[in-house]
């Protein structure tokens, strides 16, 4: 048994035989013809069923039909004016596959606990496939961009010895009689890798011990890490532009019907991808911040709010280069003109919703690395593999990571990220 036709396809089917097989949204009609709204998981369709075109016992059995029961449907593809894929199903034939009872989401207004408990029933509304669907393209596009420019897929291990992003966002684990942590990013895996294979990236999940309960903070994320050698920050900033662009366009040309489930505005995504992005100093940033009225100082690392007020200003994600080395890991290199800051630079989307992407170039110099881990309490011997990096055909090299559930929530206009992925985890939600 293998299903070949999808909903997905059907509106390129008109007047042909088809058989579906999916689930029950809705089911109102008659005593003459009942309609039924179903999905198969690429789409929606309205089935008509009047008593002259199936039999006796269909009929009957389509009037009891629940939300969620599982069918098959054999029928004609109609045009139809008022549906929204332009065809709907006219059925000669239903079978019951399976009799739902009771299915707890109905179309009322539920709160967001509630939905989230049943997040393996909620992703089945047409919202969450929406979401579903969007981040699919999203992943696609990014897989793309950087297979189709010279990258390698160099896979990162999960299990790690070393920090990378600062010990306090750390999840330990026991690895036999070793203690380990989740990996935090793949980044120093890939400084390695890039001068193996000169432009490598790494795409899967990471973790973050962060138990803040914002709309922007996941416990575990994907992230994808571009890491390259012989590449300096402006190069680092293009090919960071180019994937923010990359993703934006293809979200843009294959999910409209998306969009419009979601009722997202596309006027601000298309200017996403109309020029290049604006580019300012974190001083700038910071004086943008005060104009505002509030009491930030130079040194200060964003929040949120911050970021918000940042991205406002611009149409377009602005990229803010040169942060204070003080609130920045010891792998990012410092500004050989002005040691107080560092070659990084970190993307914020626009429309409020805040950073996407952070990198920047990386100290290619063992001593002064060596140096940096010690002013920040790290042991250079536990670094020793990664230090080989710059004992052996050291060049300068920069990459980023792109996280895709912030992506995801600003491409969609989602108000939080826990709607960006299946099954998202959160301080507070291990489960389903
Ligand atoms: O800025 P971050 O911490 O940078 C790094 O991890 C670098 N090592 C990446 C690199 O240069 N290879 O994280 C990068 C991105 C953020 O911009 C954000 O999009 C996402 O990862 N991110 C999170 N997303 C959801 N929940 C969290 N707790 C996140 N922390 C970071
Ligand atoms: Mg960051």
């Amino acid at each position: 048994m293998l299903q070949k036709i999808y909903i997905r396809h059907i509106p390129q089917m008109i007047d042909q035989h088809v058989e579906l097989a999916g689930w029950v949204c809705r089911v109102r009609g008659s005593g003459k013809v009942s309609f039924i709204q179903f999905r198969d998981g690429t789409g929606f369709v309205q089935v008509v069923a009047g008593i002259q075109d199936v039999s006796v016992e269909d009929f009957e059995s389509i009037r009891h039909l629940t939300q969620e029961s599982a069918i098959r449907v054999s029928g004609k593809v109609i045009a139809s004016e008022h549906s929204p894929i332009g065809v709907e199903i006219l059925a000669n034939h239903i079978e019951v596959v399976h009799k739902t009872e009771d299915y707890p989401i109905t179309p009322k207004e539920h709160g967001t606990d509630f939905l989230m408990d049943r997040r393996h029933l909620w992703i089945r509304s047409a919202r969450q496939q929406a979401i579903l669907t969007i981040r699919h393209q999203i992943v696609t596009a990014i897989r793309h961009y950087f297979d189709d420019s010279d990258f390698t897929l160099v896979d990162a291990p999960i299990f790690t010895a070393n920090e990378c992003e600062g010990s306090s966002t750390l999840f330990a684990t026991k690895y036999f009689e070793e203690n380990a942590y989740l990996s935090q990013s793949g980044q120093l895996y890939m400084e390695a890798a890039c001068e193996a294979v000169g432009r490598a990236y790494c795409f899967g999940p990471t973790f973050r011990a962060e138990n803040s309960n914002t709309r922007r903070h996941l416990t575990e994320f994907w992230m994808v890490e571009p890491e390259v050698a012989y590449m300096d920050l402006d190069g680092d900033i293009e090919l960071a532009e180019g994937l923010v662009q990359a993703i934006v366009r293809r979200v843009l040309e294959r999910c409209k019907n998306e969009l419009q489930t979601l009722e997202r505005d596309t006027k601000p995504l298309e200017a996403v991808i109309k020029g290049s992005f604006p580019k300012i100093s974190y001083t700038e940033a910071v004086q943008i911040i005060q104009d505002s009225g509030s009491p930030f100082k130079w040194g200060d690392d964003f929040g949120g709010a911050d970021e918000t007020i940042i991205s406002g200003k611009f149409e377009r994600p602005v990229v803010v280069y040169g942060y204070p080395t003080e609130i920045k890991p010891f792998y990012m290199k410092k500004d050989p003109e002005n040691p107080k800051v560092v070659r990084n630079m970190d993307i914020l989307a626009p429309e409020g919703y805040g950073e996407i992407i952070g990198g920047g170039q990386r100290e290619e110099s063992l001593d002064v690395l060596e140096a940096s881990l010690r002013a920040q309490g790290l042991a250079p011997a536990i670094y020793s593999w990664y230090l080989d990096i710059r004992r052996y055909g050291s060049v300068p090299h920069a990459g980023f990571g792109l996280g895709v559930e912030r992506s995801v929530a600003w491409i969609c206009g989602l108000p939080h990220v826990r709607e960006t992925g299946a099954f998202p985890r959160l301080p507070n939600r291990l489960r389903p």
